[in-house]
Formats: structure tokens, sequence, C-alpha cells
């Protein structure tokens, strides 16, 4: 027994579990598994061959709690679930998020209005992906992150487990915070060890490490590691570990710095001996 709303299309080949919900103007795509005791709110659009286990919700409308600072209660778009992803059991993907294609957020992991996550990114076990983030694509996050609003997540990066990200130095008091929200900035490649915390309004450039247990303070150069607290240099990321793009550009320039002391030798060669 389900309740699918006679305003609903669902597509063929999809199955939907017992207690299942499809509500008023959803769109389901074909050959989707939709599990039991799913609730998938109204006008959220699902592409095909889409998995949603048990207990899943889709497209529920954000709380706005009396004196919650960063919650907008304004006109939301539908959701939108492309094809081939899948939600874990229990996941919450909230109104006017965008999950795209073959993205898995699993069991528990929750995913806020306004964000969205990139194509083959994986949100891990209980993560939680407030509002107005953007996370890119091949990402992974492991499980219990916490991603704090206002932050943007490159593609190919890595969030260990338990990782925390924060936006408020005021730590919620004072109307002058509301001026300086700011979550973090990791660009592509970047990379956060586990229980790292990240400060507010810091950029990791693109390669950057946090090492785990890091207190972040200060923005972290590209390909530069840093670890403690407060995170220090702790050094250069080893070349086998760049993204391609960078690992080549590394690559090159250490070519060119070799050709250019070979070539130092020769001439300091010339000058010191006169001859050749
Ligand atoms: C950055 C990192 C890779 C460094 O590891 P490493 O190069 O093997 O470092 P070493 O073990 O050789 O340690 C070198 C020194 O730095 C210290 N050190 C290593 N990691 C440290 C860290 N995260 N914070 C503070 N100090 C650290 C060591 O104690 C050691 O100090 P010592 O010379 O006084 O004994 C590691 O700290 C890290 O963050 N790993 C990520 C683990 C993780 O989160 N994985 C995610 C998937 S589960």
């Amino acid at each position: 027994m389900n309740h699918v709303h006679e305003t609903a299309k669902v597509g063929t080949d999809t199955e939907i579990g017992q207690f299942t919900i499809v509500s008023e103007n959803v769109r389901i795509g074909r050959n989707c598994r939709i599990g039991h005791h799913v609730v998938i709110h109204p006008d959220t659009v699902i592409g095909d061959h889409v998995r949603i286990d048990d207990h899943a919700t889709v497209g529920k409308l954000p709380m706005k709690a009396a004196n919650s600072a960063l919650t907008q209660i304004a006109q939301l778009d539908p959701t939108q679930i492309e094809s081939g992803v899948m939600l874990g059991t229990s996941a919450i993907i909230y109104r006017s998020a965008r999950i795209a294609s073959k993205a898995l957020v699993a069991d528990q992991a929750s995913v806020r209005e306004l964000s969205s996550v990139g194509e083959m990114t994986i949100i891990g076990r209980g993560v939680t992906i407030e509002n107005m983030v953007i996370v890119g694509a091949r990402t992974k996050v492991e499980a219990g992150a916490y991603i704090a609003t206002f932050s943007a997540i490159g593609d190919d990066c890595f969030i260990a487990p338990e990782v925390t990200v924060t936006n408020d130095n005021f730590l919620g008091r004072t109307e002058e915070r509301k001026k300086h929200f700011k979550g973090i900035t990791l660009e592509d490649g970047g990379r956060v060890g586990a229980n790292a915390t990240l400060l507010p309004g810091l950029t990791i450039g693109g390669d950057g490490v946090a090492a785990a247990g890091a207190v972040v303070t200060k923005d972290i150069p590209e390909a530069e590691v840093v670890a403690g607290v407060p995170a220090r240099s702790f050094g250069q990321v080893p070349t086998e570990q760049l993204l391609e793009e960078r690992r080549k550009k590394r690559e090159r320039a250490t070519d060119e710095l070799v050709v250019k002391q070979i070539i130092r030798f020769f001439e300091n060669g010339t000058v010191t001996n006169g001859q050749r």
C-alpha cells in the first residue's frame, strides 16, 4: 500500500515500496527503485535509474526557528534529483536542493535548501550539508562531517570524517555577526584530514591539505600541507598526490628549474675557467 497523488507522474519500470508517499506534481523517471516509507514532497523532480532507500525524505521544507539567523523561507524551487543518484536510508534532501547525476547521499545524511551536490560526489553517512552550500563533482565528504552555510567545496576534494567547517566567529552573539557570516572555500583537489576544524571565511587553495586534527586559522596556499593547533605549514603535498593538471605544472616547473641549473652551471663554468 502506498499513496501516489493523482497529479504525480511515474515512469515505466519504476518500483515504489509500501507506505511511500508521492505528493502533488512529483515527476519520477524510469526504472527507479523507491523504498518503503519514503516521503517525496510536492514538485520534486527525479530522473531515471534513481535509488531511494527506506525512510528517506525528499523535498522537505525548511523550518525557520523563531531566532534562526540563516534560514530563508522564500519561494523555493523544486528539489532536483538527477539520473543515477542514490539516496540512503533516512537521508533528508530539502526543497530546492539539487543532487547531480550519479551522486550518492548515504544513510542519515542531509542536504539543505539552496545547496547542490555535484556529479558522482559522495556525501557520507550522517553528513550535514547546511543551506547555501555548493559541493563540486567527484568530491568525497566522509561520515559525520559538518559543512556550514555559505561554503563552497570544489571538484575532486576530500573531506575526512568528522571535519567541522564553521562560519561565525562571533559564536552566535551580536547583530554584527550577521555581516560576517562566511563558510570556507575549498578549491579543486583540496583535502581535509579527520576531525580538522576550519575557521570561518578561509580559502584552502587547490590541492591544499589540512592535516588530521588541525585547527586552521589562516588560508592554506595551493598544494601546501598545514598541521597542528593552530595549524602551521607542514610542507608541500607530494607531487604524486596532486591533481593531474597541477602535477604536470609542478613537473614542468621542476624540469625548467633543472634546465636552468644546468645552463647556469655551464655559464658559471665559462666565467670561472675563462675557457670552455
Ligand atoms: C598530514 C599527514 C599525512 C602527515 O603524516 P606524515 O607525513 O606521515 O607525518 P609523520 O607521521 O611522518 O610525522 C612527522 C611529524 O609530524 C607530527 N605529525 C604528524 N601528523 C600530524 C598532525 N596531523 N598534526 C600534528 N602533528 C602531526 C608527528 O608527530 C611527527 O612529529 P615528530 O617528528 O616530532 O615525531 C597526517 O598527519 C594526516 O593528516 N593524515 C590524514 C589522515 C586522515 O584524516 N585520513 C582521512 C581518511 S580516514
